[in-house]
């Protein structure tokens, strides 16, 4: 985790690389966007530190190492208390080092900690004068900032009137949540100006801007509670005595937004592994918040404490800041590629100069639709924020205005289908081949054979382009009326691969319903889906004499996907007919039809226990994470989703609060962390194979 320092070779490069800290952070902190992104000024930052330590005698007064942080912004309203920054660590070894080096100033072990996320925002002080919001200041330089009352009543969770009339400074972080910023960028592109480049600026630049013709939301979430010079004494001498915790719920039964009220509510713990042990749930918590963190705050939780402890010149030595890898990244977008989609759909995807965002390589993103790429006004050869958290495929954020070289190129619409030349239907957000699913006969069949549906090995793409391009096949049904003679006529089909094509062909008209009904590839309707489907109605004759009303009972499909669902069905009738004449399957095995009144009862969904077998895991919701070991090896995602249906639970890729049981094998990662955080119950592959052995073919 551990973010390596830039390498200062001699003192023309120290000199090179404080200028350019410097430059970078004044941007950051006068709310503009930075030439660096965060991970390349923490790399820069620790290389000029490592450089200083070697040559200490050769140390700029402006190196970022020495001063309070963020010193550019010239403030009039002076703080009565330093607003100070944090010292940072990378890794639990640094961390430990720490607290070992704050238990030895203090002459004693830390009695408790208090850890909260790292929220990435903007530092503010935030002023209530009798239970009244009277002024918002910025962290400025630290010892004074800027007044930016004009921005009250924008920020959401700074009420105007706290529960009690007292006269306090509430500290915090101003930002933008994801939708926030999207938002703003909506209303901001709008009004033809730029859009930012990520939350942080967003809050940055919104906050600072006076005399905007339009608002845009932002968010508050305090972390810190002081008197003022007005305070009442005897306020302000309690407040001197809570401890940091005590003062956060203070500050949230005033009425004030903090962490408490998110996923990741600032908590306390007694010891350096309990705090590394919650810097391991936040983390596995991050991709999904709403809002961005940066790293996790450790502070020492009790007043006594931090006093002991004090503070240095730039940040306090009670506290510290636990850096999480940065999910952000600048770099080019070298061109716009238009795939299209098994179901018609034309989707733009970026092609990135390549960049290493949390150890994977980012060399694609995606951009969502045509007026995504307008309302971002993306130009070829800009500079763009890469966003990557978790998982989830990366997106562009936005372009990085003020980099444009004037050299960048407007990105080229198609105007006719890339892959078949029809027309496009522009009709809507996404855009839609004209010739719909059959412009990617050749996607959709390919799909249609893959492993998860049909399964018919031999049917790979190429081979699905020859048998395409020979007017073979037009349709899925056509696979199955294909003869020996027209596949033995192929380029490089031998009598083996054709006897092996045919017979693969053969036995794909056994796979249950639920394959059958993925390989057509009704939108909204994957793996998962199809498999619910199927269990529910059991029969294809079911499922197509449903209404839209009925289709509703399957969990998952609500009053949008219904309708679609039932109107591609019917579009498909002629398919599906031929597909029964060819003699594919058309029933789920186990399953029973829903009885005309039962309407959406659970035994329809769990034929085992209609049938008075045992079914393990009725009523569990089952995730598979890591890799599968003893009896479970071979099989794939797909293929345990399918294994747990048939047990009577149901799968589910992510872990939430509703998750019953997680299967975790070897190399399992933020989900196992995210089922330890919830308290929910871990097995291993080999004894979730005991668990439902009756059931593994
Ligand atoms: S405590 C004296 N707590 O991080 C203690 N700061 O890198 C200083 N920040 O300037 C602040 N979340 O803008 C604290 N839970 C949190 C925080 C937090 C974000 C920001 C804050 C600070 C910066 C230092």
């Amino acid at each position: 985790m551990t973010s390596p320092a830039a390498e200062i070779v001699d003192a023309a490069a120290y000199a090179q690389a404080v200028e350019d800290a410097v430059k970078a952070s004044a941007a950051y902190y006068a709310g503009g966007t930075s030439t660096l992104d965060d991970d390349t000024y923490d790399r820069l930052v620790r290389g000029i530190a490592v450089w200083e330590a070697e040559h200490p005698d050769q140390v700029l007064a402006d190196s970022p190492t020495g001063k309070v942080a963020g010193g550019a912004v010239e403030g009039d309203v002076p703080h009565t208390v330093a607003m100070l920054s944090l010292d940072n660590v990378f890794s639990p070894e640094e961390f430990t080092a720490w607290t070992a080096s704050l238990a030895r100033r203090i002459g004693r072990e830390v009695e408790r900690f208090s850890v909260e996320p790292k929220l990435d925002g903007l530092a503010i002080a935030v002023r209530y004068t009798r239970g009244r919001l009277s002024r918002l200041i910025t962290r400025g330089d630290g010892t004074a900032g800027e007044d930016v009352s004009h921005a009250i009543g924008t920020i959401e969770g700074l009420p105007q009137n706290l529960a009690e009339p007292v006269t306090v400074e509430v500290r915090g972080e101003v930002l933008m949540t994801t939708a926030q910023f999207e938002h703003a960028n909506e209303v901001r592109t709008a009004h033809g100006g730029q859009p930012f480049a990520n939350p942080r600026n967003a809050a940055a630049g919104t906050l600072r801007a006076k005399d905007r013709a339009y608002t845009v939301p932002m968010t508050f979430f305090g972390y810190g509670l002081l008197p003022l010079a007005d305070t009442e004494a005897s306020l302000a001498e309690r407040m001197g005595e809570l401890s940091h915790s005590d003062l956060m719920a203070q500050v949230a039964a005033y009425g004030v937004n903090t962490t408490a009220s998110t996923d990741v509510p600032g908590v306390t713990a007694d010891t350096a592994e309990q705090v590394l042990a919650r810097v391991k749930e936040v983390a596995a918590l991050r991709a999904a918040l709403p809002f961005g963190i940066d790293g996790i705050v450790i502070k020492a939780d009790l007043a006594a404490d931090q006093q002991a402890a004090g503070s240095g010149s730039r940040a306090p030595r009670w506290a510290i800041a636990y850096k999480l890898p940065a999910v952000e990244k600048i770099t080019r977008l070298l061109e716009v590629e238009w795939n299209v989609g098994r179901t018609g759909i034309i989707a733009p995807r970026g092609v990135l100069e390549p960049v290493e965002i949390d150890g994977a390589t980012i060399t694609y993103a995606t951009l969502h639709n045509p007026s995504d790429i307008t309302r971002r006004d993306l130009r070829l050869g800009d500079h763009v924020m890469v966003h990557r958290a978790g998982d989830v495929i990366p997106r562009i954020e936005a372009p990085v205005a003020h980099l444009r070289t004037g050299d960048e190129q407007p990105i080229a619409f198609p105007e006719a289908c890339p892959r078949c030349g029809a027309g496009i239907d522009t009709g809507e957000q996404r855009w839609r081949c004209e010739n719909g699913r059959n412009c990617h006969l050749v996607a959709s069949l390919t799909y249609a054979a893959g492993r998860d549906q049909l399964d018919i090995e031999g049917l790979g793409h190429t081979r699905v382009v020859q048998l395409v391009e020979a007017d073979l096949v037009a349709d899925l049904a056509d696979l199955f009326a294909l003869t020996r003679d027209q596949l033995l006529g192929l380029e490089r089909m031998g009598e083996t691969s054709t006897d092996n094509l045919l017979a693969a062909i053969t036995a794909a008209k056994d796979q249950p319903l639920s394959r059958v009904l993925c390989a057509l590839g009704i939108r909204g309707t994957g793996r998962s889906m199809s498999r619910r489907i199927a269990r529910h109605f059991a029969t294809m004759e079911t499922i197509r004499a449903a209404d839209a009303e009925t289709m509703q009972q399957v969990e998952g499909i609500g009053t949008e996907k219904a309708p679609s669902i039932v109107a591609e069905l019917a579009e498909l009738a002629p398919l599906i007919d031929k597909l029964v004449t060819a003699g594919v399957n058309m029933t789920e095995p186990g399953a029973v039809p829903p009885s005309p009144t039962a309407g959406d009862t659970a035994d329809s969904e769990s034929p085992e226990a209609a049938e008075g077998a045992v079914t393990p895991l009725a009523g569990m919701t089952v995730v598979v994470t890591g890799a599968m070991t003893g009896p479970l090896e071979k099989l794939s995602r797909n293929q345990m989703n399918e294994l747990i249906e048939r047990a009577g639970g149901r799968s589910s890729s992510s872990v939430s609060k509703k998750t019953t049981l997680v299967v975790a094998g070897e190399g399992a990662g933020s989900k196992r962390a995210k089922a330890e955080t919830l308290g929910i119950r871990l097995t291993t592959p080999d004894d979730f194979a005991t668990l439902i052995a009756d059931f593994v073919d």
